[in-house]
């Protein structure tokens, strides 16, 4: 057990201290290494996210932690894992999966697979909606289409490969694609269905990397709601990576609040935040 101390960063009685200094390495840290920028309000969060990273590890205070990932441990899985943020649901921003479904019909050419890369997949809900949306688009449980999934947080990705969700997080998807596509388990979870779960292969990729696993061409890429935890010169240096990544005609998918109509030429907005690779 730790003794109680009072700590100025939450203003109530916490078990570890966690001073201005301390966030403000946690910030720097996690910046460097993921991009994401905290704002001075998270500090109550990061207090109560990365407390349980010291229980877990037997630290005593926040700085021998921190001076510990600073050596370079295996603690930093778990550090960025804690600070993510992982919102997401089935078919967020459902009009994206509509023009998906269009992208698909025009782009389907005989023999030839469709490529759609999501790259920052949390826990699964994004690319097993772009999955269902194509076996629609083909009628198909083995639809002509593979799905690259990545995120910087190896728990999340661990969830979204186990592809098992309760029935409220279900409840975003339409019943009768809940049929056709779930497989119901005996705890009243649903699972994403064997032949689905074949078109999504799943990889760690931190967005910031100077290489990425991820190999274009890709018909669809999905980036979204992740570029708002960069500062906008990260964000756009990202976004430049990606139009060379599409095949010609090829769109890039960022959530609602991203924008980036003035700091790309070669991708052209067509539709509520959908960007298209333009070759002219
Ligand atoms: C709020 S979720 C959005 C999930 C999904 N794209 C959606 O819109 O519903 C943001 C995801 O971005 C991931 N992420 C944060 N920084 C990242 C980085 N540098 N590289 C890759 N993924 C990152 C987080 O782990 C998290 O799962």
């Amino acid at each position: 057990m730790h003794a109680a101390t009072t700590s100025p960063a939450v203003g109530v009685p916490s078990e570890f201290a966690f001073d201005l200094q301390d966030f403000e390495l946690v910030r720097t840290l996690l910046k460097q290494h993921t991009g994401i920028s905290l704002s001075e309000s998270k500090r109550g969060m990061v207090y109560s996210r990365l407390a349980r990273r010291l229980r877990a590890t037997g630290q005593r205070n926040f700085r021998d932690y921190l001076n510990g990932l600073r050596q370079g441990t295996a603690e930093w899985e778990q550090f960025v894992n804690a600070l993510t943020t992982n919102l997401t649901y089935f078919y967020r921003e459902s009009h994206h999966f509509e023009t998906l479904a269009t992208l698909l019909r025009t782009r389907a050419k005989p023999g030839t697979k469709l490529r759609v890369w999501c790259s920052a997949a949390s826990t699964g809900e994004e690319p097993w909606t772009i999955a269902l949306t194509a076996a629609e688009v083909f009628g198909s449980l083995t639809p002509p289409v593979e799905i690259l999934a990545t995120d910087l947080d190896t728990g999340v990705l661990a969830t979204a490969r186990k592809a098992t969700y309760n029935a409220e997080t279900v409840s975003k998807v339409p019943e009768a694609l809940v049929r056709r596509y779930f497989i119901r388990e005996a705890s009243g979870d649903f699972t994403v269905r064997p032949e689905l779960r074949s078109l999504v292969t799943f990889k760690q990729q931190n967005l910031l990397d100077a290489n990425w696993q991820a190999k274009g061409p890709f018909d669809a890429i999905f980036c979204r709601n992740v570029l708002i935890y960069f500062d906008r010169d990260t964000q756009l240096q990202i976004v430049s990576r990606f139009a060379p990544m599409l095949a010609p005609g090829g769109s890039l998918f960022v959530g609602h609040s991203e924008n980036f109509a003035h700091g790309q030429r070669a991708l052209r907005l067509t539709g509520r935040t959908v960007y298209v690779r333009d070759d002219a």
